[in-house]
């Protein structure tokens, strides 16, 4: 049962940095809100990873976040949502929500002409989650698909602004543009690729509308706590720290490096976490 004015904090999973832009936006949003974070880094990639395996190592994450007393749970990694996501939901004591329904919807609606391009992982490609959830959204949409397995490990390497990532993201795009030329609304299927995002504008063009699951999932969640009655209670004068844990299966040093990037000096102190096996 959700109080209503619940302080506990949102847990956000992902295999890796990636569900950081999620919690960026989240902090962006929803200042008053405590959040736990955790980041596979251990097994990252999931993406090419199958099914089952995917499954087990969400509900490994997952499980030691409900450790963590969260009040709802926010799957900041496509791959896992389109894996795993009812699985997830089945087992939750608490809300779980997932990364594809809302960027599906919101490029549903940005595109002008109903041609939809989607880049993402090998499994978030594979499990046809993004033409499902678009076609939900506006049966009428063309939905054309293309998985970039390179550019998680970049990104996890920190390699936000190279010409080895800039030349694979072309690449990408071009492939995705000889599908269909008529794309005018490109939806990053995966949350690493937020940290991109100005290369891949600038790859995809001034006139194509870049739709980022991040932002997207954060004006989710912000909804889904207002449903709920959930907010944290507001502090009377907003002197009362909110409380941010961020936490990692991999080595630390080299997750603050790419969290840095995106949180500055705000970057809470990152701690080591050990999973279960389920
Ligand atoms: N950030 C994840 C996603 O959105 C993970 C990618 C991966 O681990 O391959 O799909």
């Amino acid at each position: 049962m959700i109080a209503s004015g619940d302080p506990r904090p949102i847990g956000v999973f992902d295999s890796g940095v990636g569900g950081l832009t999620v919690l960026s936006e989240l902090h962006r949003r929803l200042p008053a809100e405590a959040t736990v974070y955790l980041g596979d880094n251990a097994r990252t990639p999931y993406g090419p990873r199958p099914a089952d395996e995917v499954q087990r190592f969400t509900a490994e994450g997952v499980r030691w976040l409900l450790d963590q007393d969260i009040k709802l749970l926010v799957l900041a990694c496509n791959t896992a949502t389109a894996r795993a996501l009812p699985t997830v939901r089945e087992a939750s004591p608490v809300p779980v929500l997932g990364v594809v329904r809302p960027g599906a919807v919101t490029a549903a609606a940005a595109t002008r002409v109903g041609h939809v391009g989607v880049i993402a992982t090998v499994g978030t490609v594979e499990s046809g989650a993004y033409p499902a959830a678009i076609g939900e959204a506006d049966p009428r949409l063309v939905v054309a698909q293309q998985a970039c397995p390179e550019l998680v490990p970049m990104v996890e390497a920190g390699r936000l602004e190279d010409a080895a990532t800039e030349r694979a993201v072309r690449g990408y795009l071009d492939e995705l543009r000889r599908q269909d030329p008529q794309i005018d609304t490109l939806l990053l299927g995966c949350t690493h690729y937020p940290l991109l995002r100005p290369m891949i504008q600038r790859e995809a063009g001034s006139g194509v509308a870049v739709v980022d699951s991040a932002f997207t999932t954060a004006l989710a969640t912000e909804d889904l706590l207002d449903a709920l009655g959930a907010r944290a209670p507001a502090h009377g004068d907003g002197s009362a720290p909110v409380a941010h844990r961020v936490a990692t299966t991999g080595d630390v040093a080299a997750f603050r490096a790419v969290a840095r990037r995106l949180f500055g000096e705000a970057l809470p102190r990152v701690e080591a976490a050990e999973l279960a096996r389920v």
